[in-house]
């Protein structure tokens, strides 16, 4: 097939790439390289062996993007293209607004122009909030989010929904991953954020290599085992070969459709410092420090649709996640 990869030069889009080639895929990934480094395209390149096509076009800018479509001609489009950092949302909700939802509106128009209504998008388990029950299943009630880009991916998913219901032509994918960790076990792609990290296993990761002196942990006194935070990690090679599932499952579901991409386990915020100290052998100091604002306290996903429906389920364990963010780390100190 000939796939679109919006967004492919970031952090999921780069080693979803790397699968898709290897499945013999053609692949052109549209980026416009605002949140990544065209590094991790010839990372690709060297990975698969395989010729990976690029244009820098940002989806706000309908003509180009257009015309890249007419060129390529896809069959499906795997859509990552998104700006994702929750504070920056806040402080800059009208960018994350029209960049998440017009690039969206740009992309669909494009593909209705070139009769291509195949589409896998990167959703996310902000859209069930701070959940009542878990693990947490499709049919579990969405919740208003605590942040504009938590907002963009709820929206998006009823933008879509809609134009499904108004087009019998789409096939639309709507994964929600849980969190993404790790890197390609190369050690050749990885997460390349900028700046001091946000999420827990970067700045784990910089801690472990001696470059933060110590983590904060956000909260021991949430009522969960051990009191902080539970989450579901998973690969992000597992999720890589996810979109793959979900690609060769759109033909079977008309219409829009939700699936959890998660493993299914929730693990606390002290067993993923634990687990990646055992890994790397390294002392990861930390301190107990506040609650952050707007933390979800557990949550983890039901995987059974996702089984069940794709044909796909998480595979690698969490200290494989850890290795291989380490092994990117200390290959890569300072990123692509
Ligand atoms: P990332 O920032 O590494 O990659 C996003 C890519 O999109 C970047 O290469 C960026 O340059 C590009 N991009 C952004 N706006 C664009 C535009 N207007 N035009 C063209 N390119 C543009 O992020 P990621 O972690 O790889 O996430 C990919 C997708 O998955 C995003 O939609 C994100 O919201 C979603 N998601 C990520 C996580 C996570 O924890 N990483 C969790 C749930 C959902
Ligand atoms: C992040 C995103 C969220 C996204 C989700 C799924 C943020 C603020 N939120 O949230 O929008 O939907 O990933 O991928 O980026 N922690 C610490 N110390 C740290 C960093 C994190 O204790 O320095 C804790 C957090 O309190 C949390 C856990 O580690 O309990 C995981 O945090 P993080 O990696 O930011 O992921 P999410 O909170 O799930």
């Amino acid at each position: 097939m000939n796939v679109l990869v919006t967004g492919g030069a970031g952090y999921i889009g780069s080693h979803t790439c790397v699968e898709l080639l290897n499945a013999g895929h053609r692949v052109l990934v549209i980026d416009n390289l605002c949140r990544s480094n065209p590094e991790a395209l010839n990372r690709v390149r060297k990975i698969t062996g395989k010729e990976l096509l690029f244009r820098r076009i940002d989806l706000l800018d309908y003509d180009p993007l257009l015309a890249a479509l007419r060129e390529f001609s896809p069959d499906a489009v795997v859509h990552f293209a998104a700006l994702k950092a929750v504070g920056e949302s806040v402080r800059m909700p009208l960018t994350y607004y029209e960049n998440n939802l017009a690039g969206t509106l740009n992309l669909c128009r494009a593909m209705s122009a070139v009769n291509c209504k195949n589409l896998v998008f990167s959703s996310s388990c902000t859209v069930y909030g701070n959940p009542a029950r878990v693990p947490v299943t499709e049919a579990s009630p969405t919740q208003n989010a605590e942040c504009p880009y938590g907002r963009t991916k709820l929206f998006v998913e009823e933008i879509l929904r809609d134009a499904a219901a108004a087009d019998a032509a789409w096939h639309i994918a709507l994964l929600r991953y849980f969190n993404p960790v790790g890197a390609h076990p190369s050690g050749l792609l990885g997460e390349d954020p900028r700046g001091t990290p946000n999420n827990l296993l970067p700045y784990i990761a910089l801690v472990a290599a001696g470059k933060l002196p110590e983590l904060s942990v956000f909260g021991n006194d949430y009522p969960t085992p051990d009191g902080t935070c539970i989450r579901d990690y998973l690969h992000v090679v597992d999720l890589a070969k996810g979109h793959l599932a979900a690609l060769d499952g759109l033909p079977r579901f008309a219409g829009a459709r939700a699936w959890n991409f998660g493993t299914g386990a929730g693990v606390s915020v002290l067993e993923v410092i634990a687990a990646f100290a055992s890994v790397s052998g390294k002392k990861i100091p930390y301190k107990i420090a506040p609650r952050r604002a707007g933390d979800v306290v557990a949550t983890y996903a039901d995987p059974t649709r996702a089984r069940e429906e794709l044909n796909w389920s998480a595979e690698l364990p969490l200290a494989q996640m850890c290795a291989d963010a380490w092994r990117w780390q200390t290959q890569n100190p300072d990123g692509y």
